[in-house]
C-alpha cells in the first residue's frame, strides 16, 4: 500500500537522501553558473538534507543554508555540522542586505506566492547581489500530474485547483515579477529535462515523495489503486529500458539586486 508523505513540512529526509538524491546532484550545474568567489557570503534557499550547501561551502563559500521543513534541516546539520542550517520560510526570511547571493535550487516551485518570495529574496541580498535560481517551469511533470487528476476523478472523487501542489510559471511570467520586485534579469531559459527516476517503483516513490497533497482526503486503499492505474496508464510513455522517465520542464535565471 503507498503511504503518502506531506509534501508541507513534513518530509522525510531520509527517503530524500535514498531515492531522489538526483534533485541535488541535478544541482551541480547550477553552481556553475553561480561562479562563486572564494568568501562570498551564499543563502542556499531551500537547502533540503545540505549536499549542494557542502558543495558551495567546499567551493570557497560562506554557506547559510534554510529549509522550510524542520526534518531537512535536522538531517543537514547531522551530515554537516560545521555548515550554518536553519528553518526559514521563503517568503519571510527576514534577512536584510546580508548575502553576496542567493541560491535556489528545486525549491521555488513548491512557493504559490512568488513575488512574496522574490522581495524577500531581493531584501536579503546586498546591493548588485545575484538570484541564482533553477525550479520547475510551465509544463514541468505535466504527462504524470495530467493522469493522477484524471485518475482521481475516473474513481470518482472530487478534485479541486488549489489541491496542485505547484506553481510552475512560464519564463515571461516569472521574470516580470523579478522584475517589478526590482530585479534586472541577465539570464533566463526554459528548457526540457527528461529525468529518470531510480528503479522500477520510481514514479511510485516519485508520487509518495512529492505528491501528497493530490491525494487530500483520500483514503490509502484508493490512492494506492490509483497510482498503480497511473503507472498502467504511464508505462508506454514514460517508462524506458527498466527506467520511469519524468518529463521535467526546468526554468533557470539569474537576476541582479538593482537600485
Ligand atoms: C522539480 O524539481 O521540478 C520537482 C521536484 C519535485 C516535485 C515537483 C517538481
Amino acid at each position: 500500500m503507498l503511504k503518502t508523505q506531506s509534501a508541507k513540512d513534513n518530509w522525510n529526509a531520509n527517503l530524500y537522501d535514498q531515492n531522489h538524491s538526483f534533485v541535488s546532484r541535478y544541482g551541480n550545474n547550477l553552481i556553475e553558473l553561480l561562479t562563486l568567489q572564494e568568501g562570498e557570503k551564499i543563502l542556499d534557499l531551500g537547502c533540503g538534507t545540505g549536499d549542494l550547501a557542502k558543495k558551495l561551502s567546499d567551493n570557497g563559500g560562506y554557506v547559510v543554508g534554510v529549509d522550510k521543513s524542520q526534518n531537512m534541516i535536522t538531517q543537514a546539520l547531522m551530515k554537516y555540522p560545521n555548515i550554518i542550517f536553519v528553518v526559514r520560510n521563503v517568503i519571510d526570511l527576514g534577512y536584510n542586505a546580508e548575502f553576496d547571493a542567493v541560491f535556489s535550487n528545486a525549491t521555488l516551485h513548491w512557493i504559490k506566492q512568488p513575488k512574496l518570495a522574490l522581495t524577500s529574496i531581493y531584501q536579503s541580498l546586498k546591493p548588485s547581489g545575484r538570484f541564482v535560481a533553477e525550479f520547475g517551469g510551465k509544463g514541468n511533470v505535466q504527462i504524470i500530474t495530467n493522469e493522477i487528476i484524471n485518475q482521481i476523478k475516473q474513481s470518482g472523487i472530487a478534485y479541486k485547483e488549489e489541491q496542485f501542489p505547484w506553481y510552475y510559471p512560464s519564463i515571461g511570467e516569472y521574470t516580470s515579477l523579478m522584475e517589478e520586485v526590482g530585479f534586472r534579469v541577465t539570464f533566463a531559459e526554459h528548457f526540457d529535462r527528461p529525468t529518470p527516476l531510480d528503479g522500477e517503483n520510481g514514479l511510485r516513490n516519485w508520487i509518495k515523495m512529492f505528491g501528497s497533497k493530490l491525494f487530500e482526503g483520500i483514503d490509502e486503499t484508493r490512492i494506492g489503486n490509483i497510482v498503480t492505474n497511473v503507472e498502467e496508464k504511464l508505462k508506454e510513455i514514460l517508462y524506458k529500458d527498466g527506467k520511469w522517465i519524468a518529463d521535467y520542464k526546468r526554468i533557470r535565471l539569474i537576476g541582479i539586486k538593482e537600485k
